[in-house]
């Protein structure tokens, strides 16, 4: 076979690797779904307890199992102190970095660490499922200076989340909308950071090393790092009426409008339209419409884009989200995280389900056959 018989398809686009019972994108009809559930359905209804369950065990859970399953994920919610000691020693790195450490540095102290059964691997998506929220929360205190705060049983994921962040118990609608949105984030077929954990899980490797490799890439501005860029672009607009030159000086230097474009939907995704919604009434809630107002002109002028296929993603209106919420900018990409983790461990538990090494090829064209010339000889 020659090198002309070969196809390459760089970046993978469009290749089915494996079949999956995860998640379903309806990539041309913007729609998602968790386990069969349609995404709309969950995010009306469910919560991030509940989707976890979901994600990881294949079906919903009943009464008694959503109780057991969330006593279990509150009862381990404490780090262990060396990790407190790790994050302080590495506390002005970025948190992305700070929580891909300290999610390895965890598996040191997971006693089920190198156990790949199925019951081992729901304990362990359990414990980081938990632990992730507490690392964040640590890391932004001691950075600020301020104690840590111990995790609070009476309150959800999301609102414990919240709580340990800030030292207050959060409002109702706040803990309610972060638990929305950890479930929007929680599984989304073989994006970037998911097929990276099931590279790590096929070579019979364990959960947490699967999972720190998938909070290495999802750090990545073109992958979840997007809601901070968002952000930051909408701060650069300052104000409504400066967007369309910003934008049209944007496209016009070939920037990329962050939050928008997809590789797999290709009209507007629908968790994106849940954000809008919350991000809107969030702004009037708090009184601060002006981010609303600016995302929303970034959206206007971008509408020609959509015949492209160009649309707005789950990014565009997180980050509006979290800043309404008083979360520092560069936490955006830790609480996508924090709602990942559940669909990391279904994937990678599906992966060891059928295992096959995953290991493509790369095309050689290089030369051949060079002379070795002695260092000395080199000109
Ligand atoms: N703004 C402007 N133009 C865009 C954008 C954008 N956000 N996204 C894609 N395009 C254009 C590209 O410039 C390219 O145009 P060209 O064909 O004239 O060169 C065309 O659309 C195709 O772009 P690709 O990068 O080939 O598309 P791909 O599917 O590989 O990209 C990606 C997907 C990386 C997400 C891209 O849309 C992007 O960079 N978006 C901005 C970052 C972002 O929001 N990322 C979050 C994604 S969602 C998530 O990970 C949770």
């Amino acid at each position: 076979m020659t090198n002309d018989d070969l196809e390459i398809k760089r970046g993978l686009k469009d290749i089915y690797i494996d079949t999956t019972k995860s998640s379903y994108i309806d990539g041309k009809n913007g729609r998602l779904f968790y386990r069969g559930y349609d995404i709309n359905q969950l995010a009306n209804n469910s919560t991030f307890e509940e989707t976890s369950y979901l994600l990881m065990h294949g079906e919903l859970p009943n009464e008694r199992e959503l109780e057991k399953f969330d006593s279990e994920l509150k009862s381990a919610r404490k780090l262990p102190d060396k990790v407190i000691e790790i994050i302080r020693n590495v506390q002005s790195s970025h948190p992305m970095d700070v929580l891909r450490t300290s999610i390895s540095a965890l598996s040191a102290f997971d006693v089920d660490v190198n156990d790949n059964s199925r019951e081992a691997n729901l304990r362990k998506g359990i414990r980081l499922t938990a632990q992730s929220p507490a690392i964040v929360a640590a890391h932004d205190r001691i950075r600020r200076g301020e104690n840590v705060i111990p995790p609070d049983e009476n309150l959800s994921h999301a609102s414990n989340f919240l709580y340990t962040l800030t030292g207050e118990i959060p409002d109702k609608e706040d803990g309610k909308l972060l638990d929305k949105d950890f479930l929007l984030h929680a599984e989304h077929g073989l994006n970037a950071s998911s097929f990276g954990a099931r590279i790590t899980a096929s070579t019979q490797s364990d959960l947490h090393s699967a999972v720190t490799t998938g909070v290495g890439i999802l750090k990545g501005p073109s992958h979840g790092g997007a809601a901070e860029s968002v952000m930051k672009m909408a701060m650069d607009i300052g104000e409504p009426d400066n967007t369309e030159e910003y934008i049209k000086n944007l496209l016009n230097n070939r920037g990329r409008v962050m939050g928008f474009g997809h590789r797999v939907y290709k009209s507007v995704d629908p968790r994106a339209i849940h954000l809008r919604d919350d991000a809107k009434k969030l702004g009037e809630r708090k009184n601060q419409t002006k981010w609303y107002s600016i995302l929303e002109s970034i959206a206007e002028l971008m509408v020609p884009y959509a015949k492209k296929g160009i649309c707005q993603n789950v990014d565009f209106f997180s980050g509006a989200i979290y800043y309404l919420m008083g979360i520092s900018e560069d936490l955006y990409t830790s609480i996508f995280t924090m709602g990942r983790i559940p669909g990391w461990t279904a994937q990678v538990m599906e992966q060891f389900e059928k295992n096959i090494l995953i290991r493509p090829r790369l095309l050689y064209d290089g030369l051949l056959d060079i002379d070795y010339v002695p260092i000395k000889k080199r000109s």
